[in-house]
């Protein structure tokens, strides 16, 4: 996506041959980017979520094997770069995803293979779902143009939450994907971005990337949701996931589960965008299955800003030692989801809607 006439990705590999990520953290006060030189060094970038997003800590940590086989190319460093990097954030599929590709490409290979394979298949991943998000926005572009027209034409409100974004992506993003499009389309399209705390990847991430791409936005707080779909406010919601059971299950950012309640409750039709790679086709109790991460105290008990000295910093906002529970993910059960919207088209969120389309998966 383009920032101020650059073209970015969230992840490329540089002409000198190292990786490069915007390192998300500073965002969106500045624009910083960094290299990625070695295996702790990309195990620190997924689990402080210098990147995040499903399918971005995916391919990061394709990247990471390939820096890694440069550096020692054994099998040992395969199981044990494979291991490092699978335990840095337990909840996104496409991590194990990610990581299980690599592995099952490059153990077969002679040592001295192993490097420029691992750099080749990163790459490819990288296209691959630049690809697949494109398509996810074209079946998702449809959504919007039906709810446009039956509006007359009228402006289409999207509510969505944390940055399901081209940040969480390589590009175009996957809830993201369905409103880029929509405005390129000519579509009169608006979007509620929910801050999402605690981390606050709405406020400082999506809304980031809404203005630099002119897309009507207005960031508001988690509890605002309910009450606008209340008022007829917001035509649909579009959210990301980090896992989706076959069942249809989808696992997201904390609080998804709540928006998708209120959505319920007010006739609002409650999307998710995913790519293939975020499926679990082995699970099948998403409340009960999926390992919900939990993070430090810390983010909640303190919030990340710019501070009246220009400098990026936490501030505490709860008294001295307030202790704090901090799940970073929920499932919103099938039920309450009106359709995946897959680089294959939309699915049912159910066993038979999702085996429709990846038979072969199924
Ligand atoms: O904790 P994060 O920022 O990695 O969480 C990201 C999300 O929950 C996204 O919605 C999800 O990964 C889908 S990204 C296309």
């Amino acid at each position: 996506m383009k920032i101020d006439g650059t073209h970015y990705r969230s992840i490329w590999r540089d002409g000198d041959g190292t990786v490069k990520i915007i390192d998300q953290r500073w965002l969106p006060h500045e624009l910083r980017i960094v290299s990625l030189e070695s295996r702790t060094a990309f195990a620190d970038a997924i689990r402080d979520m210098w990147v995040r997003g499903a399918p971005l800590i995916g391919a990061t940590a394709a990247y990471g094997v390939a820096v890694q086989m440069v550096a020692d190319p054994s099998d040992d460093a395969l199981t044990e770069t494979w291991r490092v990097l699978h335990e840095t954030r337990p909840t996104a599929i496409n991590l194990r995803w990610a990581l299980d590709e690599m592995d099952r490409l490059l153990r077969p290979l002679p040592l001295e293979a192993r490097a420029g394979a691992a750099f080749a298949r990163a790459a490819e991943i990288c296209d691959e779902d630049v690809e697949t998000n494109r398509r996810i926005g074209q079946h998702g572009l449809e959504i919007i143009r039906a709810i446009a027209a039956k509006k007359g034409g009228g402006r289409v409100n999207v509510l969505t939450h944390c940055n399901a974004g081209w940040l969480a992506t390589v590009d175009w993003g996957t809830a993201t994907s369905p409103i880029y499009h929509a405005a390129e389309a000519g579509i009169d399209v608006h979007v509620f971005v929910d801050e999402t705390r605690p981390r606050n990847q709405g406020a400082q991430l999506t809304a980031w990337e809404m203005n630099h791409h002119g897309v009507s936005h207005d960031l508001i707080v988690d509890n605002a949701g309910g009450h606008l779909m209340q008022h007829g406010e917001v035509d649909l919601c579009i959210v990301g996931t980090d896992r989706t059971t076959a069942q249809g299950d989808v696992c997201n950012k904390i609080g998804t589960y709540l928006k998708a309640l209120a959505a319920q409750a007010n006739g609002v039709p409650f999307y998710v965008a995913l790519p293939s790679p975020t499926i679990d086709w082995t699970v099948t109790d998403g409340v009960r299955e999926i390992p919900i991460e939990e993070r430090a105290q810390d983010e909640v008990t303190r919030v990340q800003g710019r501070l009246p000295d220009g400098k990026i910093g936490w501030v505490q906002i709860s008294p001295d030692g307030t202790p704090a529970r901090n799940p970073a993910f929920d499932v919103t059960p099938a039920a309450l989801v009106t359709g995946l919207i897959t680089e294959r088209g939309v699915a049912q969120a159910s066993a038979a809607g999702l085996a429709a389309l990846f038979p072969e998966k199924a």
